[in-house]
């Protein structure tokens, strides 16, 4: 996906070239364990949240996160069910601001800023539903997220000439999400796996760094979790991914490291084996609501 390309995007463009190089690097660091467990041996912080704070009129949701992702990591969010998770993610796209701390994307302070701007900045979270056409297509879709990218104010005959390039990244993708054989089929019309994995395309379609996926895999089954684990694990090879999830078995399969939100708090992060063998995190969550 990562092709040079054109006036309008020549920034981010490059820009996203240069993370995912440093990225694929990190990547392979952490998935070996070493930049995982010790952040502070070379490894660099892509995203980080400090000291925030969310509270819906009087009621405090989020109290204090400081938290710190490290470029090309896999790293799950897990907690109760009104812990605050899709809050945290709402905070870091864009779509709410914090009551107080601030929220570093790549070392600029991104709290406050409009969603698609951090969107252009490398950052993308898949929605439910809500970004997708069922009216169209599924390659029609997945243009239409590309096209957003390249930004759609440029010349008509510069369009002209991007378009092979834009339909050729867009068949790439399309491929990339295993979707080719569905590639006319109206968005609305694919089965539920199907859908889900569109969404995570759509968001992938802007070519970020950094990918938030809120309970991907809600409501599947066993064989559809599975099939979308492998996915989400292609996908976000040279990625960053901040990841909700139930499923103790992906969580604990597909993360470098996991945080633990409690409450509005992180009580713990750490590697999967650190998570699972943390008492606190036992008693506060494993032990009560999910069998490990
Ligand atoms: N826009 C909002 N206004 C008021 N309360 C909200 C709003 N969004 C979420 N909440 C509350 O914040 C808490 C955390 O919600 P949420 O972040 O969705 O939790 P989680 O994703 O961990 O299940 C819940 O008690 C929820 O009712
Ligand atoms: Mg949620």
């Amino acid at each position: 996906m990562n092709v040079p390309i054109v006036e309008n995007a020549a920034e981010s463009v490059a820009g996203n070239a240069a993370g995912n190089a440093a990225g694929s690097t990190a990547g392979h660091a952490a998935r070996n364990g070493a930049a995982a467990r010790n952040p502070a041996a070379g490894a660099r912080t892509v995203l980080e949240l400090a000291g925030v704070h969310k509270s819906f009129g009087e009621t405090e949701i989020i109290r204090g996160v400081d938290l710190a992702l490290i470029e090309g990591e896999r790293h799950a969010i897990i907690g109760p069910n009104g812990a605050g998770k899709s809050t945290l993610f709402h905070l870091i796209s864009g779509q709410l601001q914090p009551t107080r701390g601030t929220i570093t994307l790549d070392g600029r302070q991104i709290q406050g800023l409009e969603p698609r701007v951090i969107n252009r900045m490398g950052l993308a979270r898949s929605f439910q539903i809500t970004n997708i056409f069922p009216g169209h297509s599924v390659f029609e879709n997945l243009r239409f997220g590309i096209l957003r990218r390249y930004g759609l104010q440029y010349n008509f005959w510069r369009r002209v000439a991007q378009v092979r390039r834009i339909t050729e990244e867009t068949e790439q993708l399309l491929e990339e999400l295993r979707l080719l054989k569905s590639r006319d089929v109206l968005a609305g019309e694919l089965s539920y796996s199907e859908q889900r994995s569109l969404e995570i395309g759509m968001a992938l379609a802007s070519d970020p760094r950094v990918v938030l996926l809120d309970e991907p895999m809600a409501g599947m089954s066993r064989e559809e979790t599975d099939y979308t684990v492998g996915l989400i694990r292609q996908l976000t090879a040279r990625r960053t991914l901040m990841i909700v999830e139930h499923d103790m078995d992906v969580v604990f399969s597909l993360s470098d490291r996991v945080s633990v939100l409690v409450y509005g708090q992180i009580i713990a992060t750490g590697t999967p084996d650190e998570i699972r063998a943390n008492r606190q995190v036992q008693e506060a969550y494993l032990g009560t609501e999910v069998s490990v």
